[in-house]
């Protein structure tokens, strides 16, 4: 069977990871997370601190290789071969990551690189512009969304979950400055591609949210397969 690209996009906190992963493991396929790529580079562009030059940080991407291993339900992620997994979703990577993200030649190199990895196998491509602009001819486009409260709701667990002390406002605040920042960017801005099927979480459980796409999930790859077998 040739390959099969899923690619899944939406706003901070709407689902994308959690709905990914179980989509990619229920399916075997592989699970590429975009959004971990721009994290890794915040995070570098921090530790170096030139997060607010972006001629250094055109540099600093130019001149290296991100790549992901997905294990156990965790993206591993490595710059070059230096593992930066457990620093790339902390409060201060987050609050700058969509300034890095709008950064246009940050985007073309790790494009680039995303589809590098997508032409190795079945793919779920998660992130901003995986169903406009890295696999704009993926076979199937989903679109997850969530009111502002339940997402910031969503994101303050996990920061609890982790032992991070924060207040929901200040979560609150950080997603609506994001959606601002990633839906009104020049590059690639965060929209809805024309034909993705699109599913509001506000109110719905993650079984319920995954057992609804799933269902278009598995109607699309019967088509996929009798078209190859006709
Ligand atoms: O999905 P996430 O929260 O890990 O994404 C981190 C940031 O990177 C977020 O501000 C959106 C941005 N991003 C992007 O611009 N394009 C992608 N393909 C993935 C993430």
């Amino acid at each position: 069977m040739s390959k099969i690209i899923i690619a899944i996009d939406g706003p901070a906190g709407s689902g994308k990871s959690t709905i990914a992963k179980m989509v990619a493991e229920r399916l075997n396929f592989t699970y590429l997370d975009t959004g971990a790529m721009y994290r890794a580079i915040t995070y570098l562009a921090l530790q170096k601190g030139i997060i607010e030059n972006e001629e250094a940080v055109n540099k600093l991407v130019k001149a290296l290789e991100v790549s992901l291993k997905y294990e156990n339900g965790v993206t591993r992620v490595f710059v070059n071969n230096d593992e930066v997994t457990d620093f790339i979703r902390s409060p201060e990577v987050n609050s700058k990551v969509s300034e890095i993200a709008a950064m246009p030649q940050v985007r073309k190199e790790l494009v680039r690189m995303q589809q590098q990895m997508g032409k190795v196998g079945n793919i779920v491509a998660e992130g901003r512009d995986t169903t406009t602009v890295v696999f704009p001819n993926a076979d199937l486009k989903i679109y997850l969304d969530a009111s502002v409260e339940i997402r910031s709701e969503r994101r303050h667990k996990e920061y609890l979950e982790k032992g991070v002390e924060i207040d929901i406002e200040e979560v609150k605040n950080n997603i609506r400055k994001r959606d601002k920042i990633d839906s009104s960017r020049k590059t690639s801005p965060l929209k809805k591609a024309i034909n993705a099927i699109e599913v509001d979480s506000s109110h719905l459980s993650v079984e319920e949210e995954f057992e609804i796409l799933f269902e278009n999930i598995k109607k699309k790859i019967e088509l996929i397969k009798s078209q190859i077998n006709k």
